[in-house]
């Protein structure tokens, strides 16, 4: 592995924000610096989109390759900070690695693994405090750092302080955003959701493995709430709403079991999530080899 550090940068950045923003996914709540955020992961996507979506990929959709096969995803991190201090974004590698682990635990069911290739290190207090979708101070901080292809996940850690991206744990791309605009494929995480960090209930590493499962394709699991489709997949139960902490017994549909509370792609605490399912598994597979390339 190497590390290496780009020193401060003062932008003129003449992007300006325009796209819609449906393709990302993030979590608008305020966030006094010292009151736990919560996983307000509010995915934009519209149910018009979203049926776009899933039109298109029903009509490009690749057979698997095998029924138990495996693939690995090569992972850079960007390490966006104001200084060097941990407060300042400044994160150890051993967070990262840490962070790594965690991933490949969790998606060890799907057959995808992680592959941690560089962590790069860039001072910037802008792109610090305010990176947001389809910000300015996102379009400079990809358009420098993104490395790879569509099937290599780019991870940037910032402070999502100010600006539209104030009080959010995190935001990713869909992998059918790729084609459109690839230096902006990527996952956004706040660093201090870091396993080993100091978010309360939110610092075991499970932001970036719900992110990455947008990034894979996967919708919220009360996306579309009781009726319709909701996230596309048959063994998670339909839910209403977004559950926070850890409900235990919650169930907000009728007749559809209990709210799958402890999947990846609900919004409850890090402590409370155990898992994907049978089904998001087969669709993250078919989103990564559909999408991204990917020989899975
Ligand atoms: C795939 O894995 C399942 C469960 O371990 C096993 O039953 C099945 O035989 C495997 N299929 C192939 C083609 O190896
Ligand atoms: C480092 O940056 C953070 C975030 O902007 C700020 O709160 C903190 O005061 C800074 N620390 C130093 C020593 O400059
Ligand atoms: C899942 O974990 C087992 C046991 O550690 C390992 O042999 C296997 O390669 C892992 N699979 C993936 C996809 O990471
Ligand atoms: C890691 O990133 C640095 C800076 O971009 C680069 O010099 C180095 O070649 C990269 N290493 C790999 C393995 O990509
Ligand atoms: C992406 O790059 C990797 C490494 O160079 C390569 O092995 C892979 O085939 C590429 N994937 C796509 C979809 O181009
Ligand atoms: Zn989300």
């Amino acid at each position: 592995m190497f590390f290496f550090t780009i020193l401060a940068f003062s932008l003129a950045v003449s992007l300006v924000a325009a796209a819609p923003r449906p393709q990302v996914d993030d979590m608008p709540v305020l966030y006094p610096r010292d009151i736990a955020r919560h996983r307000g992961c509010g995915n934009h996507i519209t149910p018009a989109r979203k049926a776009a979506f899933e039109r298109k990929f029903q009509a490009s959709r690749l057979p698997a390759v095998s029924e138990n096969a495996t693939a690995t995803i090569d992972v850079y991190f960007h390490v966006v900070y104001a200084n060097e201090t941990i407060q300042g974004g400044y994160v150890p590698d051993s967070q990262i690695e840490a962070q790594v682990k965690v991933l490949n635990q969790d998606y060890n069911s799907t057959g995808v693994s992680w592959n941690l290739v560089n962590i790069s290190r860039v001072q910037s207090e802008d792109w610090f405090l305010r990176v947001a979708a389809d910000s300015p101070q996102e379009a400079g901080m990809k358009q420098l750092l993104r490395q790879g292809n569509s099937s290599t996940l780019n991870v940037y850690t910032v402070g999502l302080a100010e600006g539209d991206g104030k009080g959010l744990l995190g935001y990713a791309t869909f992998p059918m955003d790729y084609t459109s605009k690839p230096w902006n494929d990527g996952v956004v995480i706040l660093y201090s959701t870091l396993p080993g960090s100091s978010s309360p209930t939110f610092n075991l590493g499970r932001t970036l493995t719900h992110e990455s499962g947008h990034w894979s394709g996967l919708y919220h699991t009360f996306q579309g709430g009781c009726s319709g489709e909701g996230d596309m997949i048959d063994d998670t139960p339909p839910e209403e709403s977004a559950a926070y902490g850890c409900p235990a017994k919650r169930d907000t549909c009728p007749g559809g079991g209990p709210d799958p509370i402890q999947n990846f792609m609900d919004y409850t605490d890090d402590s409370c999530m155990t898992g994907f399912s049978k089904g998001q598994a087969k669709r993250i597979k078919a989103q990564l080899r559909t999408f991204r390339g990917v020989s899975i």
